[in-house]
């Protein structure tokens, strides 16, 4: 009885855990390129660049499709593989196949929300949108 109670609650988690990676790491379903992307994401950049937790902080800007538009895909290739003073680069763990299929994920990614307007603090001068 204890083992089949600790079976389910075992089954619970992983169920869980598969649910909130679809949700965190973008749709279910992919192309054998895509997925091979969402998963080398996944392992070696959603530690700096995804929430883990609501209330926990983001540590790298939040990738989305916008990040590898038009011209900044050759450039996001440039910072993933040589990396920067903040991140580190991937160009000795990766091909550069390996590289195109994270971007090629990063695609599927829609634009995050914009930030919620904060109200200005009591007598500070109304602010005129930049
Ligand atoms: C140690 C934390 C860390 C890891 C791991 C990391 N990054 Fe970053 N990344 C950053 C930070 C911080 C920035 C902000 C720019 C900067 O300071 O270089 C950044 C910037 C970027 C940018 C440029 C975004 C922009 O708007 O210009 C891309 C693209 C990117 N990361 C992709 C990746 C990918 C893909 C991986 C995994 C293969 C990864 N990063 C792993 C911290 C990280």
């Amino acid at each position: 009885m204890r083992i089949a109670l600790a079976g389910a609650i075992f089954f619970a988690g992983v169920f869980c855990a598969q649910a909130a990676e679809e949700s965190a790491y973008g749709p279910a379903e992919l192309n054998p390129v895509q997925a091979e992307g969402r998963q080398l994401f996944s392992q070696s950049c959603g530690v700096c660049h995804t929430k883990p937790l609501i209330t926990a902080p983001l540590f790298g800007p939040q990738l989305s499709k916008l990040t590898v538009e038009g011209q900044l895909e050759a450039q996001a290739k440039t910072q993933i593989a040589n990396g920067s003073p903040n991140m580190p680069g991937f160009k000795y763990n990766y091909t550069a196949a390996q590289i195109d299929a994270v971007v090629e994920y990063l695609k599927l990614l829609p634009p995050p929300p914009p930030p919620p307007a904060r109200p200005a603090p009591a007598g500070a001068p109304a602010q005129t949108a930049r």
